[in-house]
């Protein structure tokens, strides 16, 4: 028997599928989903990880989502879809876009056609707020024009606008939800990107914390996996067919301020380590929630709850994040033009 607050989802949805329910967002999806009750199908390319299988009602389909024959037969008894298999990396649609196009472009328009042939009841796509580019204005509201400038923007943004398209030519039931910055326990330090865990990972190895841009105006929104998680079963749930939703917490956190967080969370000061060579991502990521607020979401766990209970997880000297932020691909024909330049 669950108590169900204001804000408490309460899917009424009951076979669901999972695309990327290995990944890191994916897995804490599927344990939320599994406490709700609810028959889940797990369908990703990759195992699932350790635990995930042993949970209530839930099951794997390996399917790679760019075929669209496996598409079709993995979501083939679904309800409700949640759609977050894809690439998650900025730095690896850099260097390579063609990959991270399929990953997140062919393979959505696969997932919501699917949806269209099998009369799937609701289809929540998870975004990201990389699709705005850098921020005209701030907070950012959804009608904010959307320029990305990195290949996974653009990819993500075509997964959005195909999606879009089946909504208002077939009737497609879908939601999308555009998260800022993700951080909770069980992100992959190789290909994580988020500042949070980087942060706590670099103080917890008692070293500087190396930090690209202006350490003041490069300020985030961090939401919580789990509120995360909550805020997709509440698009599920309570979202608007073909709309859009930010998905933050509507605080901005400046890297600074990030830093002394870490410190108090851990009862030691950290240092930063900043490189101001590359400014391209020193601006402020600041969602304007009224419309997920208007929803009866509410975030609940906060930044300094989520760092004191991360870094508890995390213990002493934990694996050093390698994931790097990187704008620009070395080209052949830049090379060539940088040699004849020189
Ligand atoms: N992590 C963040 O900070 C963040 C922020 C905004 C949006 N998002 C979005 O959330 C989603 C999940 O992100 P994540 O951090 O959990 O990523 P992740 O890389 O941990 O998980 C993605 C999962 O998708 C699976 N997958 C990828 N391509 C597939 C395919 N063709 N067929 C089947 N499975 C496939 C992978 O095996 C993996 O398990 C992504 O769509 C990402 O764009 C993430």
């Amino acid at each position: 028997m669950h108590q169900h607050g204001p804000d408490t989802p309460e899917t009424h949805y009951e076979d669901v599928a999972v695309t990327g329910g290995a990944g890191f967002v994916g897995r804490h999806l599927v344990t939320a989903l599994s406490r709700l009750s609810r028959k889940i199908t797990v369908v990703d390319h990759a195992p699932l990880p350790p635990g995930l299988a042993e949970l209530p009602g839930v099951s794997h389909v390996r399917a790679d989502l760019r075929d669209y024959g496996e598409t079709l037969l993995a979501l083939r008894s679904a309800d409700a879809v949640f759609h977050l298999a894809g690439n998650a990396s900025g730095t690896e649609s850099v260097a390579d876009p063609r990959r991270d196009f399929h990953l997140n472009a062919l393979a959505t328009c696969n997932v919501g056609n699917a949806c269209l042939e099998l009369g799937v009841r609701r289809l929540v796509y998870l975004s990201s707020a990389i699709v705005y580019g850098t921020p005209l204005r701030s907070p950012i509201h959804e009608d904010h024009p959307t320029r990305p400038f990195l290949p996974y923007g653009a990819s993500k943004l075509s997964g959005e606008l195909t999606l879009r398209s089946l909504h208002a030519t077939a009737g497609l039931p879908v939601v999308t939800g555009r998260s800022f910055v993700v951080y909770g326990p069980g992100e992959d330090p190789r290909r994580a990107g988020g500042e949070v865990s980087q942060f706590l990972r670099w103080h917890l190895n008692e070293q500087p914390i190396p930090v690209v841009g202006d350490i003041d105006r490069k300020r985030r929104d961090f939401i919580h996996v789990e509120d995360l998680c909550r805020a997709l079963i509440t698009l599920a749930d309570r979202g608007a067919d073909g709309e859009t939703y930010n998905l933050g917490t509507g605080t901005a956190v400046s890297m600074r301020e990030l830093a002394a967080e870490v410190g108090t969370a851990t009862g030691r000061s950290a240092l930063l380590d900043a490189d101001p060579s590359s400014l391209a991502d020193s601006f402020t990521l600041l969602a304007d929630t009224t419309r997920l607020r208007g929803l009866g979401f509410a975030p609940r766990t906060t930044l300094a709850e989520g760092l004191t209970h991360l870094a508890g997880l995390l213990g002493r000297f934990p694996e050093l994040p390698t994931a790097r932020a990187v704008f620009r691909r070395e080209t052949p024909a830049r090379r060539s033009l940088e040699a004849r330049t020189c």
